[in-house]
């Protein structure tokens, strides 16, 4: 199946109440991992490169790598630029064959935000691409912000039905508690669904994205710290909240960290039994196979999104 958007498989998750996995991808193991992760449950699948990762990887070889992964399997496989920065990053992404881009204006004031948000928005919609955006900003424990600076980050529900009106985005990104990378919350995890929901009652019919939504999944971080690492006190969202988004109309639910604790799990597992290993393969095998286990519990466990292709 040719690269899709994300827009049928938006449309049938706000209809059936799931979400779709989108996982960020660094290299062809990456890759190879969550799309047959997907394959093998039947689940639409969005596959996502930050600025980084194309910086890393290279454009050619990760549109390359995306169109091999789709040849093998008849799923719906979307390739989407994670937070674009700028509208040429996003221009990039667009004429070198993505089916969606984010453009995360989301650390300009409102009106920028929304200027810069309908540009990419001409641009893309005008070649078939769609957009994602941002409103609202997600504030770690490592920014150290204090309640009230915490609540005015939350998305407020009818400066989204605004964006959205003015902008004409695909989908939106919101702010409801969660965080990038492996440090989300200091005591229990908590995410507004009070906030959500609100979204959801203003813009029924857009698809909510959800971001720092990894689990932090505590057997992959004793995996690393077992086996030589130092990642004390990480926590992340729980499945169940995760779950219960999934079902109040999260449709996208980003995903990039627990993929790196996998991978970097397995692979210290490796080198720690055998130090006398070197042959790539020998560790990036195991470390494949934990991405894809753990892209395949997210898509089946949680998300909800298995046989919805
Ligand atoms: O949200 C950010 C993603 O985890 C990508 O991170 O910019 O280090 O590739 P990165
Ligand atoms: P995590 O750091 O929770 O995996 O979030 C990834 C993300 O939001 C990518 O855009
Ligand atoms: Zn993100």
């Amino acid at each position: 199946m040719p690269l899709v958007t994300t827009k049928d498989m938006f449309e049938k998750s706000m209809k059936e109440h799931f979400a779709i996995g989108a996982f960020n991808v660094n290299n062809m193991e990456i890759i190879q991992a969550i799309v047959d992760a997907a394959a093998e449950e039947n689940s639409p699948v969005i596959l996502q490169a930050s600025s980084s990762a194309i910086k890393y990887a290279r454009i050619n070889y990760l549109r390359k790598m995306v169109e091999a992964a789709i040849e093998e399997h008849d799923i719906p496989v979307a390739l989407h630029l994670d937070h674009g920065p700028d509208f040429e990053t996003c221009k990039m992404c667009i004429d070198n064959g993505f089916s969606s881009v984010m453009i995360d204006g989301s650390k300009y004031d409102f009106e920028e935000n929304v200027e810069l948000t309908k540009k990419v928005v001409e641009y893309a919609h005008s070649r078939g691409v769609v957009v994602e955006a941002e409103l609202g900003k997600l504030a770690g424990i490592e920014d150290d912000v204090n309640v009230s600076e915490q609540d005015s980050m939350y998305t407020d529900p009818a400066q989204a039905q605004e964006f959205v009106e003015r902008t004409n985005c695909d989908s939106l990104a919101i702010a409801i508690g969660t965080s990038h990378g492996a440090y989300k919350f200091k005591g229990e995890a908590k995410l507004r669904f009070d906030i959500l929901q609100k979204v959801k009652e203003k813009l029924p019919n857009t698809p909510i994205v959800l971001h720092g939504a990894s689990t932090v999944i505590p057997e992959l971080v004793e995996m690393c710290n077992q086996y030589g690492g130092n990642i004390p006190g990480a926590k992340g969202v729980p499945d169940e909240m995760l779950h219960e988004a999934s079902l109040k109309g999260v449709s996208k639910i980003n995903v990039d960290t627990d993929l790196r604790l996998a991978m970097t799990g397995a692979i210290r597992k490796v080198f720690t039994e055998d130090p006398s290993a070197f042959d790539p393969r020998k560790y990036l095998t195991p470390a494949r196979d934990l991405v894809k286990a753990t892209v395949q519990h997210k898509i089946r466990d949680v998300f909800g999104s298995s046989n919805r292709a």
